[in-house]
């Protein structure tokens, strides 16, 4: 008996978790940029798979959409102020997502991130960077 409620458990379980990842539909707010003026197909660029994966493994997407102000000023939008690619600018952003906080978009603070490694930060930099229109 006891095997048969844990089988009927695992079951249901494993239908909830399915059903989690069909069920996460991209929002229109989301909707990826696969191009930019001075690069064209930033699809093939290797910093954007690894990057927006990890965007989306996060809590990002609940105050800053790609390409619309929301909460958050746009992923487009930073790209835009910074335009740099380079490895500084990368490491300070990556830091500010880190420690989070306020001042140079508005008055508004980013959650920090404590717990997200440097790598994986300037990963997600990487890719956000590539957003510049
Ligand atoms: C709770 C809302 C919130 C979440 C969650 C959030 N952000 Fe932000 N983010 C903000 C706000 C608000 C600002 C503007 C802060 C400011 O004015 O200094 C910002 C600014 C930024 C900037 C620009 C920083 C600068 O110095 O110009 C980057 C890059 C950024 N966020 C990336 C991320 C990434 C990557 C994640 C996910 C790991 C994330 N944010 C999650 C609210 C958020």
């Amino acid at each position: 008996m006891k095997e048969i409620i844990l089988m009927i458990c695992c079951a249901a379980l494993l239908l909830a978790c399915g059903n989690k990842i069909t069920s996460k539909r991209m929002p229109a707010s989301q909707r990826v940029i696969t191009e930019n003026k001075a690069q064209g197909n930033i699809t093939d660029h290797p910093d954007y798979n690894t990057g927006i994966q990890l965007v989306r493994q996060s809590d990002c997407f609940t105050c800053h959409k790609i390409s619309e102000a929301f909460v958050a000023p746009s992923f487009t939008e930073v790209a835009n102020k910074y335009r740099s690619y380079s490895d500084s600018i990368v490491r300070h952003l990556a830091g500010r997502v880190i420690t989070g906080g306020s001042g140079v978009w508005g008055i508004l603070p980013m959650t920090p991130h404590a717990d997200l490694s440097k790598d994986d930060a300037a990963a997600m930099i990487r890719y956000i960077l590539l957003l510049k229109q």
